[in-house]
């Protein structure tokens, strides 16, 4: 089975695969590995949003993730939970996207709005997955949160909303009165005075509106060029009410790069000016076959969250960096039509996704226990953002809480930060700043791929420069070796730097409710010495170094 199938057919079945724990690292004695930083080359302004997040109505995201009701017994912030809040301002949210993913293009905000206990009870678009045990509310949602509480928690943490459109189920009329209820002043409309009723009286001002999701599949199972149409018909003159609309056009699946120039020259068809209207283009891509090839299948080639092997670790790393080569091949494609580049990139969903089997809490569709991998994973994934400032101007997590790859579990009055969570705090100092050209060179891993041989990179990362301070993250992947690196600053001497280091001696390591910090990032001065620094990156870690320049 395919993505493409799955996402109109649903979920199957899970298998279990035997993993073992890596053995003792090894020990070296001697630099072997050089980071070079060119503080001279910038390669453009980091983008705070490529730090962003998705939350989608699905499982336990929203209902017991998010929202926990003004009356629960856990602490909340009208309703929305406390611990979630303050966790996200610690990182600095920029932006998050909802209510979709696929739930969007079934999704009626007028169902959202309004008090709440005359909201309607409506099927989620995610039913069908459900186990019988799950709670009512991620079947039929409740409604209870909508756009007003959105809107108020991405408020509560400083960050801003990104909404996704109804393109497959609702009409271009009715996206416009979505703008109009979200952004129309005070007092003008009557869906202004219905926001204000709640006690929003003045506009939310929403910036990012997706237009659509996935519409070349759960979104309508359009071709490019229909979905293009579609989208010069959505975005043409909605009512702006003195707030620049930035429109973002469902993008391809992976690879598929027929995607992205059939939807760019239908664009273009009816003359150039359309193509002004589009913000960013949206790239999906999860990373899931660790196969090593035997299939594609979506199903038979996914792996475990938590039972994994040494291969399994290097093959989802595979996946993921795969990332790189996908931003450039569609912008290298982007720019055929928009040689000026000013359409974007979105990367609005990324993360490792793994079968059915580790959810923390029964029931919760695409829950998984992210491990000291995902950590790995996410931090490989940021840089690669970092390193392309001037193509990917927003990406967003999939997804925040209780499901893929969460930053964040909870259920009921229980919360925790998963490694997810502290590299996202380990990398908003990046945010903002001068991303910087820097050269990575160590020794090549090599394993064995069932008999043939394989290998991976052995150091990554990115750098950004913020006036005195440059901003180093380091990846690295290998699971026995760490790495002795001497770090170059070209034309600047370094003088104090501050180092936080993720990692454990169990990959498989992880957070739960019980044992909230297994793994938690470790903070302490580096020395320095002549100006210079040698820093040893230990296996399977991330690391972030903060230097302050003389
Ligand atoms: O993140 C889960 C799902 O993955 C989203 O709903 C969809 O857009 C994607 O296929």
């Amino acid at each position: 089975m395919r993505r493409r199938e799955f996402l109109y057919d649903g979920l199957a079945g899970a298998c279990t695969l035997a993993f073992a724990k890596c053995s003792a690292p090894k020990a070296i004695s001697s630099v072997d590995s050089r980071i070079e930083i060119l503080i001279g080359e910038s390669l453009g302004t980091i983008s705070p949003d490529i730090y962003g997040h998705f939350t989608e109505n699905l499982g336990g995201v929203v209902y017991d993730g998010m929202w926990v009701g003004e009356n629960s017994k856990v602490p909340n912030i009208d309703g929305i939970r406390t611990k979630l809040i303050e966790e996200m301002r610690k990182i600095k949210a920029p932006v998050v996207r909802y209510p979709g993913g696929c739930f969007a293009d079934s999704y009626d905000w007028r169902d959202g709005i309004g008090p709440a206990d005359k909201r309607p009870r409506r099927t989620n678009f995610w039913s069908d997955g459900e186990e019988s045990g799950a709670p009512t509310s991620h079947k039929y949602d409740p409604n209870q949160f909508g756009t007003n509480e959105f809107v108020h928690f991405c408020k509560l943490i400083g960050a801003q909303p990104y909404l996704a459109a109804n393109v497959r189920s609702l009409s271009a009329g009715e996206f416009y009165r979505w703008v109009e209820y979200c952004n129309s002043p005070a007092g003008a409309t009557t869906l202004a005075d219905i926001r204000a009723a709640a006690g929003y009286v003045e506009p939310f001002n929403v910036r990012f509106w997706g237009v659509g999701n996935e519409s070349w599949g759960c979104g309508g199972n359009f071709t490019p060029q229909e979905y293009a149409s579609e989208f010069r018909r959505f975005t043409t003159w909605v009512p702006h009410y003195g707030q620049r609309l930035f429109f973002i056009a469902s993008g391809p699946n992976v690879d598929d790069w027929n995607w992205t120039r059939g939807f760019f020259e239908e664009i273009l068809r009816k003359g150039r000016s359309p193509l002004r209207s589009i913000y960013g283009i949206a790239l999906h891509h999860y990373a899931w076959n660790v196969s090593r090839g035997r299939t594609q299948d979506w199903v038979q080639g996914k792996g475990d969250a938590l039972k994994f092997d040494a291969v399994e670790w290097y093959e989802l790393l595979r996946e993921g960096e795969h990332m790189e080569s996908l931003i450039n091949g569609h912008w290298h494609i982007m720019g055929e039509a928009d040689p000026s580049h000013a359409v974007k990139l979105i990367v609005d969903e990324w993360g490792p996704w793994y079968r059915p089997g580790s959810e923390v809490t029964p029931g919760d569709q695409l829950e998984q226990v992210p491990t000291l991998r995902d950590a790995v994973f996410s931090g490989m994934t940021l840089d690669i953002f970092n390193r392309h400032p001037e193509k990917v101007a927003m990406a967003n997590c999939a997804q925040l809480i209780n499901c893929l790859n969460s930053l964040y579990l909870a259920h009921e009055d229980k919360f925790c930060v998963t490694p997810v969570g502290h590299v996202f705090a380990m990398y908003a100092a990046h945010q903002g700043g001068q991303a910087v050209r820097t050269m990575f060179s160590a020794p090549t891993i090599s394993y064995d791929r069932d008999g043939k041989p394989a290998a991976f990179w052995g150091l990554q990362g990115s750098a950004s420069l913020h006036d005195k301070d440059l901003v180093l993250t380091v990846v690295n992947p290998a699971i026995r070796d760490p790495r002795e690196a001497e770090i170059v600053i070209r034309d600047a001497r370094i003088k104090v730097v501050v180092g936080t280091t993720l990692t454990h001696p169990d990959i498989h390591a992880h957070n739960t409710f019980e044992r909230k910090e297994e793994v938690f990032p470790q903070t302490k001065p580096l020395p320095v010495s002549s100006g210079t620094l040698t820093h040893t990156f230990p296996p399977a870690s991330v690391s972030s170094l903060v230097l302050t320049l003389a």
